[in-house]
């Protein structure tokens, strides 16, 4: 795909309004001279999120989220800077030409056949479950209360007894290899099989809702391993996707929490009773990446895997994934050794919203599970639960959470609160409050010097030319990637403003943030040569000051005599600079 040029990008922008735009997505509520909303990057209770009609820019001043309608729409809907501006483009009735049309094909074009392959397999199995042949396998299915409806949904479908798949896309004209790779088919000895035979097939999606594989689950009885999963390749890898993700994305967002479970029949069952921010990690364990997608679903997580010991073990380390990237689940933890799907079936759906309601949080969880596996008339396995009883309260900042906790330990021991409080380390402080995370840190006069000299780049041409004229790098590297940006921004348009300069970032959302935040910084509209100049001085010393100290390392350690004079030579130099 060719890339949208710039022009194009701030024609579209012009047109479309970022206010009407982001109300699409969120109810926006307007104060004064702009827009607030529920911010929907971060666990937001109060609009923290501002929408700038004046400068079409969003921001949140919590999380720090920013943007302008470009970031939003891609961040929003985790889909490419260029789809997003497709998407906007769409939005406002710009038609882009015909090679722009080609977006999001850009990966996929690589790949074209093998979607193209799973897309008429898919097509094949639906059609078989409606056929006479499916009858049995519908059957099972609304035994299971697997509506019609669902199984449309899901497009739940059925492979046959045959070899037919193989043949049929191998008259299609796709080549044996290719049905290889994407384990649709095996070659044994040129003789070409179907991998799956008589299953019901589920097709597992990618994040954009392609299909990239199957999982064929046996349901006549056989006696053959429950669930057949397609092999992985360069479009399928298990541990990257989760199930349902493409359809929980707007559910998740608009619920503002998250379900994971275990298997996709727990998705389809609560999905099927109205609980549809919901995804699957389909059997395997949480992995990094799955937290990653998770936590861009929503930062609420409700992990509800299965019932029985595999489950709890299941939890345990998606907890501590989950954890690593700054997220604290809640859990859910079902009674009988049931997954949500049984659970749901047996006991009803409001039996289940009452967990979901009463969802543990991770130090509760933690505790029940030591309080499983402690016998409490063992005086040393009572002991050994207090102490890891007793770091799970050290974790928590409430104090009204503290109190709550320890009564309870007090209660399952038997012993005195004062006894167990004794034995905490570090307790809650009574006054904690919540702080602003982008809370303003201490600057020294260099960094400032750093900050307010981008923040006139970004308005002024004038400091641009100072800044090319005079000032080689900075040392905070990021500012010092911008500063490059903006000489480039402007060496290209002639012009520069903060809002066009960020249709220039594209997506690269970490600067955008930090230019938008030092945009924000309060200075005056106007500023003179000489104070530019000064900044300019200023970052020059420490520039200096920090090669000094660079020279002087390198002298202490330095053991060859030789070199060891052409390091004081340079010092003496850098020395005579400084006192200029
Ligand atoms: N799974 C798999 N391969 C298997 C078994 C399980 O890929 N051989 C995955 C499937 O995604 C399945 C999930 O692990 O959905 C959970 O497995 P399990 O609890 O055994 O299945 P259920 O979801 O309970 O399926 P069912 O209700 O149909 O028995
Ligand atoms: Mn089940």
């Amino acid at each position: 795909m060719n890339k949208i040029p710039y022009e194009t990008i701030l024609d579209i922008r012009k047109k479309a309004n970022i206010v009407d735009v982001i109300a699409k997505y969120i109810p926006l509520e307007k104060r004064g001279k702009n827009y607030f909303a529920i911010c929907p990057f971060h666990d937001d209770h109060n609009p923290s999120m501002s929408v700038s009609e004046e400068k079409q820019i969003y921001t949140c001043f919590v999380c720090g989220a920013s943007g302008n309608v470009f970031n939003f729409v891609m961040n929003y809907e985790n889909i490419s800077f260029t789809a997003a501006v497709k998407k906007v483009a769409d939005l406002v009735g710009i038609k882009l030409d015909v090679k722009d049309t080609e977006v999001k094909k850009n990966k996929e074009d690589k790949y074209h056949n093998y979607y193209k392959m799973f897309d008429i397999v898919n097509k094949y199995y639906k059609n078989n479950i409606k056929s006479v042949y499916g009858k049995k396998a519908i059957k099972y299915l609304n035994e299971r209360k697997i509506t019609d409806d669902i199984i449309n949904e899901f497009e739940i479908g059925l492979s046959l007894n045959d070899n037919s798949i193989s043949k049929l896309l191998q008259e299609k004209g796709y080549s044996k290899d290719e049905l290889v790779d994407i384990g649709i088919c095996g070659d044994s000895n040129n003789y070409m099989y179907d991998t799956f035979r008589n299953r019901i097939m589920f097709p597992l999606y990618n994040l954009d809702g392609q299909v990239v594989g199957f999982s064929g689950r046996i349901y006549n009885g056989e006696n053959e391993s429950k669930y057949v999963n397609s092999k992985e390749s360069v479009i399928f890898k298990k541990g990257n996707l989760l199930y349902n993700y493409h359809r929980a994305i707007k559910e998740a967002r608009e619920k503002r929490s998250i379900i994971v479970v275990e298997g996709f029949m727990d998705v389809i069952r609560l999905y099927s009773v109205g609980i549809k921010n919901v995804v699957a990690s389909m059997g395997t364990a949480i992995t990094k990446e799955h937290a990653s997608l998770i936590k861009h679903l929503s930062q609420n997580v409700i992990l509800s895997f299965d019932g029985d010991k595999a489950g709890e073990k299941a939890t345990i380390s998606a907890i501590k994934e989950l954890e690593k990237i700054g997220i604290s689940p809640k859990i859910i933890r079902l009674e009988d050794d049931l997954d949500p799907d049984d659970y749901i079936v047996k006991k009803g759906k409001d039996a289940y919203l009452n967990h979901l309601n009463n969802a543990l949080s991770v130090i509760d969880f933690n505790l029940m599970v030591k309080k499983e596996n402690t016998n409490f008339n063992d005086f040393n396995e009572v002991s050994s639960f207090v102490s890891e009883a007793v770091k799970e309260l050290e974790k928590i900042t409430d104090p009204v959470v503290y109190e709550l906790t320890l009564n309870e330990i007090a209660k399952q021991t038997n012993l005195d609160k004062e006894t167990i409080n004794n034995m905490v380390a570090k307790k809650p402080d009574k006054n904690t409050f919540i702080i602003d995370k982008r809370k303003k840190t201490k600057k020294d006069k260099y960094q400032k010097a750093e900050e307010y000299l981008v923040h006139y780049m970004l308005k002024d041409p004038k400091a641009i030319l100072i800044y090319q004229d005079k000032v080689s790098y900075l040392e905070n590297k990021k500012l010092s990637i911008i500063a490059m940006e903006i000489l480039e921004f402007y060496e290209k348009k002639g012009y520069i403003n903060v809002t066009d300069f960020t249709l220039f970032l594209e997506d690269k959302t970490d600067l955008i943030n930090e230019v938008l935040r030092i945009d924000e910084e309060d200075l005056p509209d106007h500023v003179s040569d000489d104070v530019l100049l000064e900044y300019v001085k200023t970052i020059d010393e420490e520039i200096l000051k920090n090669e000094i100290n660079k020279v002087k390392d390198k002298i202490k350690t330095e053991t060859n005599v030789q070199n060891k004079i052409e390091l004081l030579e340079k010092l003496r130099v850098l020395k005579k600079k400084e006192c200029k």
